[in-house]
C-alpha cells in the first residue's frame, strides 16, 4: 500500500515536472542537425530558418553538421537523440530515397521520428565546370556520350539529391560516368569551381550565385516549369529529357517521443520563420519556394514522406545502385 502511494506520488511529481519543463520550453539552445556539409544547400536553408526561429523561440537554434553516408549518419544520429525537445533534424528527399538505396539502415524514417513541418521546395540545376567544352545542353549530351570514360560527376553520395538527379541524367542519356562522392555539395561545388570535377546536379540555393557570377556553366533546371530567378535557363524536359523532374523538398523532424506540445511549438516557430520577410527574400533570391502554410503540418509531412517513399522506390530499384 505504502509502495503504491509512493509510486503514485512519484508519477505525479514526474508528470508535473515534465509539464513544467514543456511549459517553459525552450530553456536552452536547440540543435538543428544538418546531414550535409556546412555552406551547402541544406545548410543554407537550415541556417536561414534557424536564425529566424531563434527570434521566435527566444533561444539560439544551433546548426550542427553531421556528415556521412549521403545524409544517413545524421538521420541515424537524430533518430537516437534524446526526445527532450532540444534536437531537431532537417532533411530532404533523401529521407525517402535512402529507404530504397540502403539495404540496411539503423533507423526507420517512418517510425523513428515525430514530424514537425515541411519548409521549402528547391529546384536543381545541371552544371559543369566553367571551362567544360560543351556550351549548351545538346552539346553537353553529345560531348558526354563521346567522352563518358573521362568525365567525373560530383555528388554528395547515395541518398543525396545530387546523386539522384545525376543518376537520372545518366540514365536518360544512356551513359555511366565516374561518380565522385563528397560529404555535401558545398565541397563538391568547390571541386567544380577548382576544375577537379566536370559536371554536377545541385540545388539553386547554392548554385544561383555561382551561375550569376559566371563561375559555372548551366545547362538547365530540373523542374517542370522554368525558375523565376533563372528565367533564361530551359528545363531539362523542354530540351528533350521527357518527364525529367526533380524538386527538392525539405522537412523538419524530431526524435520519436518528443512531446507533442514541443513539436507544436516548433511547428509554429517554423511557420513564423517561413513568413519572416528576411527569410522570404533570401529564399526568393535563391530560387527556393516556401511551402504554403496549409501544407506545413506534421501530418502533411508524414503523408508526403510516405508518398515519396512509394514514388522513388521503383525508380531507385530500376537504377540498380545500392549501398549496405
Ligand atoms: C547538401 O546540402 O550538400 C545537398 O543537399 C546534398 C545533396 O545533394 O543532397
Amino acid at each position: 500500500m505504502q509502495f503504491k502511494r509512493t509510486l503514485v506520488t512519484l508519477l505525479a511529481v514526474g508528470t508535473a515536472a515534465l509539464a513544467h519543463a514543456q511549459g517553459n520550453w525552450p530553456t536552452k539552445p536547440i540543435t538543428l542537425v544538418v546531414p550535409f556539409a556546412a555552406g551547402g544547400p541544406t545548410d543554407v536553408v537550415a541556417r536561414t530558418l534557424g536564425a529566424s526561429m531563434t527570434k521566435a523561440l527566444g533561444q539560439t537554434v544551433i546548426v550542427e553538421n553531421k556528415l556521412g553516408a549521403g545524409g544517413n549518419v545524421a538521420a541515424a544520429y537524430a533518430a537516437k537523440a534524446p526526445a527532450d525537445g532540444y534536437t531537431f533534424f532537417i532533411h530532404h528527399n533523401g529521407m525517402a530515397t535512402s529507404t530504397a538505396l540502403y539495404r540496411k539502415l539503423s533507423y526507420d524514417a517512418l517510425k523513428d521520428f515525430e514530424y514537425v513541418s515541411q519548409a521549402v521546395e528547391v529546384p536543381m540545376t545541371l552544371l559543369a565546370r566553367k571551362d567544360f567544352p560543351a556550351n549548351n545542353f545538346q552539346e553537353l549530351v553529345t560531348y558526354v556520350k563521346a567522352n563518358k570514360e573521362k568525365i567525373n560527376l560530383a555528388t554528395a553520395g547515395l541518398g543525396a539529391v545530387s546523386q539522384l538527379c545525376g543518376m537520372m541524367f545518366q540514365r536518360a542519356i544512356g551513359v555511366t560516368l565516374t561518380e565522385v562522392p563528397f560529404q555535401g555539395t558545398g565541397p563538391a561545388m568547390n571541386a567544380l569551381l577548382g576544375g577537379q570535377v566536370d559536371v554536377m546536379c545541385d540545388q539553386t540555393t547554392q548554385t544561383v550565385p555561382q551561375i550569376k557570377a559566371g563561375s559555372v556553366k548551366l545547362y538547365g533546371v530540373t523542374t517542370k516549369d522554368r525558375v523565376k530567378v533563372l528565367p533564361n535557363a530551359p528545363t531539362l524536359a523542354e530540351q528533350g529529357l521527357k518527364d525529367f523532374e526533380v524538386v527538392v523538398w525539405h522537412g523538419i523532424y524530431a526524435p520519436k517521443g518528443t512531446p507533442k506540445a514541443v513539436v507544436d511549438r516548433m511547428n509554429a516557430a517554423v511557420r513564423a520563420a517561413l513568413r519572416d520577410p528576411d527569410v522570404v527574400k533570401r529564399m526568393d533570391d535563391l530560387g527556393a519556394e516556401i511551402v504554403p502554410d496549409a501544407k506545413n503540418t506534421p501530418e502533411a509531412l508524414h503523408v508526403l514522406l510516405k508518398s515519396e517513399i512509394d514514388k522513388w522506390g521503383p525508380v531507385i530499384r530500376a537504377g540498380g545502385k545500392f549501398a549496405d
